[in-house]
């Protein structure tokens, strides 16, 4: 079973309950734009809390090319900002389709010529989504298929707003446009066809920007960024591994602190309540308590989506686990994730023994009580190995994850969050096979 990408296999086995107060890595999201935003601005901003995770520290490294000044102070980092330099080598943005996507909207503002890359799984995702617009705003964007995939060839500078209605509802979409903007004649406006997070904007506005929000259109004009203090909390979509590893794995109690709670990010909490799950969410403190127990079937439609767009592979291990048949639908953007994640999630899903069947936009789940521990491949894909670990840590017997160096891209101390909650009971370990 193992292929090019399976440097590392870990085994665990389950079941263990899950115990303890933890904290998760900073938010992905907000790391990026933390960095990107920072970097813009003239002069010294502080970071706190950053991600530690290879896709953040893509950011950073492609930042530096363009001339950006990073101090690594004790528990925080200091950010000179200011695109001074044209980048003189390719930037390669590893697997992050964050970095990729905001950064081509940065570089279709400057007067540079910049080259984006990224690993093999980046390279095969959809890039024209931000070439298209970032086209019709004045750049010239050249990539592999007429511009649709990576490397990213980019000409920046006078550019002009645009009205654009996005076709997809996607986050990063959004924030390369808006992005570009900052540098274009006039104003430019993103209208969604479901309002996605909020970073961008509420980030912005921090860094004294002035963004319009009226529905689910968002306006900017040409701005300069002046520098600011950020705090990163923790990210919600690493928090939800342990809300359902905790409401699945037998007499289990666990709490989370410092989370995000912000707008579009916290939809995994609702649909675990929808199921049954007993979840305490303070969202004034970011506090998510979990206590273990049954959980019954729903129903996950498109307007759920952007709301769970990263937690639907371990909301699928809940639903695994959950008493009736579960029907996610209208979540086709999960093909073009790291992995195509209709297609990773279910062939996981049945590693552990459970009935699992793909649709086109989405995907049936039965759920029963009798999950037995499985091998499983994480296609290059973070959330599928760390989804599959918690699958593995309430199920009986060993799993087999091959495929685990993709955790590194968000998740470092995951293993050694695995060995706290079970109080040392499980362990992730590296294998052989
Ligand atoms: C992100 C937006 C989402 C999400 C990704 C992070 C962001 O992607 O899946 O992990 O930081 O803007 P899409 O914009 O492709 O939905």
């Amino acid at each position: 079973m193992q292929g090019l990408d399976d440097a590392t296999t870990v085994g665990v086995a389950g079941p263990v309950a899950l115990a303890g107060a933890i904290r998760v890595p900073g938010d992905k999201s907000i790391s990026h734009r933390a960095l990107l935003f920072a970097g813009l601005a003239e002069g010294e901003s502080t970071v706190r809390g950053l991600s530690r995770g290879d896709d953040v520290r893509r950011t950073r490294q492609a930042l530096a090319e363009f001339g950006v000044r990073f101090t690594d102070e004790d528990g925080y980092l200091r950010v000179l900002g200011g695109l001074r330099e044209e980048p003189s080598t390719v930037l390669d943005l590893g697997n992050s389709g964050t970095a990729m996507r905001l950064i081509a909207g940065v570089c279709a503002g400057q007067d540079m010529h910049t080259v984006l890359t990224g690993d093999r799984f980046l390279r095969a995702r959809p890039m024209d989504r931000v070439a298209v617009p970032l086209r019709s705003m004045g750049a010239t964007v050249d990539g592999r298929q007429g511009g649709r995939l990576a490397p990213l060839s980019i000409r920046g500078g006078n550019l002009s707003g645009i009205h654009y209605a996005s076709p997809v509802a996607s986050a990063q979409v959004k924030s390369a446009v808006m992005l570009a903007g900052l540098s274009a004649a006039g104003s430019t406006t993103v209208v969604e066809p479901v309002a996605t997070r909020r970073h961008t904007e509420e980030m912005l506005a921090l860094f004294g920007v002035d963004v319009e929000v009226d529905g689910t259109a968002v306006t900017v004009r040409r701005s300069t960024l002046t520098p600011a203090e950020v705090d990163v909390q923790g990210d919600p979509s690493q928090a939800a591994f342990w809300a359902v590893g905790a409401l699945i794995a037998p007499d289990s109690r666990v709490r989370v602190d410092n989370l995000y709670s912000g707008h579009g990010r916290t939809g995994f909490v609702d649909v675990l309540r929808r199921m049954g799950g007993r979840l305490d969410f303070d969202r004034t403190t970011g506090t998510l308590e979990i206590t273990s127990g049954p959980l019954t079937a729903v129903s996950i439609g498109a307007e759920d989506v952007p709301g769970i767009v990263d937690e639907i592979p371990v909301l699928a291990v809940a639903a695994a686990a959950a008493e009736g048949t579960t029907v996610i639908s209208g979540a086709e953007e999960l093909r073009v994730k790291e992995s195509d994640r209709i297609k990773s999630t279910v062939a996981m899903l049945c590693a552990f023994g459970v009935h699992a069947e793909e649709t086109p936009d989405g995907m049936v789940i039965e759920g029963t009580a009798n999950r037995r521990g499985g091998e499983v491949h994480s296609h290059g894909d973070h959330r599928i190995a760390m989804a599959a670990a918690v699958s593995g840590l309430a199920a009986t017997g060993p799993t087999v994850i091959h495929g685990w160096d993709a955790v590194a891209t968000s998740y470092p101390g995951f293993a050694d969050h695995v060995a706290e909650l079970s109080g040392g009971a499980a362990r992730l370990r590296e294998v052989t096979s």
